[in-house]
């Protein structure tokens, strides 16, 4: 998969003086059927998280608060993305490697996931990842 197939999606925006609302309509807006929803938060400053690929699931991150940036490697070209605003998400193809980095405080990082979690899914080692990117 390239992460080419990544992408920043736009959500609608309601803007309002007294606050903005975003919505997500599940056929609409996402690429995947949304199985499971998860997120961090109370991240301290310098973590980084991810670090792993997925062989199947697709996700799409939203910063919901604060900003973190994230960078998608297919194993053979890399991007980052700076994540800042509650109506934008990042969608992810199975087969990318990420790294999710430079957290500021209070940020929360939602995640729909198009399957429950699933340790088998996980490729954690870099260079394993390589080798299943290249017979893809
Ligand atoms: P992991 O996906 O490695 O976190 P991150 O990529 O954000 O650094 O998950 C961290 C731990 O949480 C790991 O032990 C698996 C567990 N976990 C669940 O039990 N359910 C979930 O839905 C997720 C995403 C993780």
């Amino acid at each position: 998969m390239s992460i080419h197939l990544c992408k920043i999606v736009e959500l609608p925006k309601i803007s309002n003086s007294q606050g903005n609302l975003t919505f997500i309509e599940a056929h609409n807006h996402i690429p995947f059927d949304i199985q499971r929803v998860y997120y961090l938060y109370d991240v301290p400053g310098g973590s980084v998280r991810g670090g792993h690929a997925h062989k199947n699931l697709h996700q799409l991150i939203v910063a919901m608060s604060g900003s973190f940036d994230i960078v998608l490697d297919d194993g053979k070209e890399k991007k980052r993305f700076h994540l800042n605003r509650s109506y934008n998400g990042l969608y992810i193809c199975p087969m990318i490697w990420r790294e999710l980095d430079n957290f500021s405080s209070g940020s929360v990082c939602m995640v729909l996931a198009s399957n429950f979690y699933d340790e088998e899914d996980y490729l954690r080692d870099y260079h394993t990842f390589l080798t299943a990117a290249a017979d893809r």
